[in-house]
């Protein structure tokens, strides 16, 4: 790798003064799963003409490297089923291999990552991540609604296989996964992987009754966690948002993501691009920005670099869920999870 290329712009500054450096990229709305709290069961998808070209997405993505993103994570729905994915994950390892990026990484549902995982090795992913709430086959069928368990742990299998550190996502999920954490971290250290919780999200519109019979407080997890495995505090930090503790008997990691019951929009320092070139600057809240109209009036990047910096100015403080009262605030109705991948 070469020396990191000295910055010729100034890096990206928010109104609160955080500095943004992680960019989430959605490469496609499309998923072949359905898991329950991510999406309804009858999606309607965008029209393949509406996305944004690789070509176009690699423009975008490097002007955001320009503009001093670090660190850069390819998501979806699931992206490993977008055409020609490859050439795109290729393109970006060139912004690894100049230094500009610290790290290329994605998150899927694994269910095409043993045919993948040899090729995001090339392009230089190191790490990671991997959606998965049980290890039970059958229940797995259910939250993702058309999954299955087998080609996922195989995906799992082939990315370690290849030298790539694999993080195991998993939401909590109230009278679904919460008889099975134990197991699941126990499984985890055997298969030399971290583990990260998650607490269900108000994304897209759904019964509120159903959110809040989905949410398990991440408080309650690690209480659960405690009556078995030794957790210790870890300094460890991706710059994503979860906050991690060695699981002493496993000597791997466990995390937690705590919108609801600890927030941690403090130390946001990330957007959110689709496919269609909308930039989200929370994942809580719906204000956007298009950036699709000055990538395509100019071929030079100046006018895409001005509306990157104008976007910036309007990130918000923070989300607004809150499930404290028994009810259901600050939910993003129009919005699935599946729009800018989490
Ligand atoms: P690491 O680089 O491993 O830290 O990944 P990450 O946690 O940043 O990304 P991942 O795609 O694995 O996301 C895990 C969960 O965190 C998903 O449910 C995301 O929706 C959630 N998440 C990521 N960033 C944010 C954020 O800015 N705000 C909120 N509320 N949730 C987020
Ligand atoms: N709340 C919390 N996490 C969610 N994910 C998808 N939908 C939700 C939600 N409503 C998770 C997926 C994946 C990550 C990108 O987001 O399980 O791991
Ligand atoms: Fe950042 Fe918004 Fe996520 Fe909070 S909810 S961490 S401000 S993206």
């Amino acid at each position: 790798m070469m020396d990191a290329p000295a910055p010729t712009q100034a890096p990206l500054i928010d109104p609160f003064a955080r500095t943004i450096d992680y960019l989430r990229v959605s490469v496609t709305d499309r998923c072949d799963f359905r898991c329950v709290y991510c999406m309804s069961e009858h999606m309607t998808f965008l029209p393949k003409k509406d996305l944004l070209t690789l070509e176009e997405l690699d423009r975008l993505c490097s002007s955001f490297v320009d503009l001093g993103v670090k660190k850069l994570r390819i998501t979806g729905g699931e992206p490993l089923v977008r055409r020609n994915i490859m050439w795109f994950f290729e393109r970006m390892g060139r912004h690894l291999d100049s230094g500009a990026l610290d790290e290329l990484t994605l998150t899927t549902n694994g269910s095409q990552l043993a045919k993948h995982a040899a090729a995001l090795a090339a392009a230089g992913v190191k790490r990671i991540n991997v959606s998965l709430d049980t290890l039970d086959a059958e229940k797995f069928g259910r939250v993702t609604r058309w999954g299955k368990l087998d080609a996922v742990l195989r995906g799992i299998e082939a990315a370690k296989n290849e030298g790539m550190a694999v993080k195991i996502n998993a939401v909590a999920i109230k009278d679904f996964n919460d008889k099975e954490v134990h197991e699941m971290i126990a499984w985890a250290g055997r298969e030399d992987l971290d583990l990260t919780f998650i607490e269900v999200m108000p994304m897209g519109e759904m019964e509120e009754q159903e959110r809040l019979g989905q949410y398990w407080p991440l408080t309650e997890v690690q209480k659960e966690l405690e009556t078995q495995w030794t957790l210790q505090p870890s300094g460890h930090k991706t710059g994503g948002p979860a906050r991690y503790m060695n699981v002493a008997e496993t000597g791997k990691r466990v995390g937690f993501i705590t919108p609801l019951t600890h927030n941690f929009c403090e130390s946001c320092n990330r957007v959110r691009l689709t496919c269609t070139g909308m930039l989200y600057m929370c994942l809580g809240q719906d204000d956007d920005a298009d950036l699709r109209q000055p990538l395509r009036a100019s071929e030079s990047d100046e006018l895409l670099h001005t509306a990157i910096r104008e976007a910036i100015k309007r990130k918000p403080k923070g989300h607004d869920f809150d499930y404290s009262r028994q009810t259901v605030k600050g939910e993003v109705k129009k919005r699935f999870m599946s729009t800018t991948g989490g």
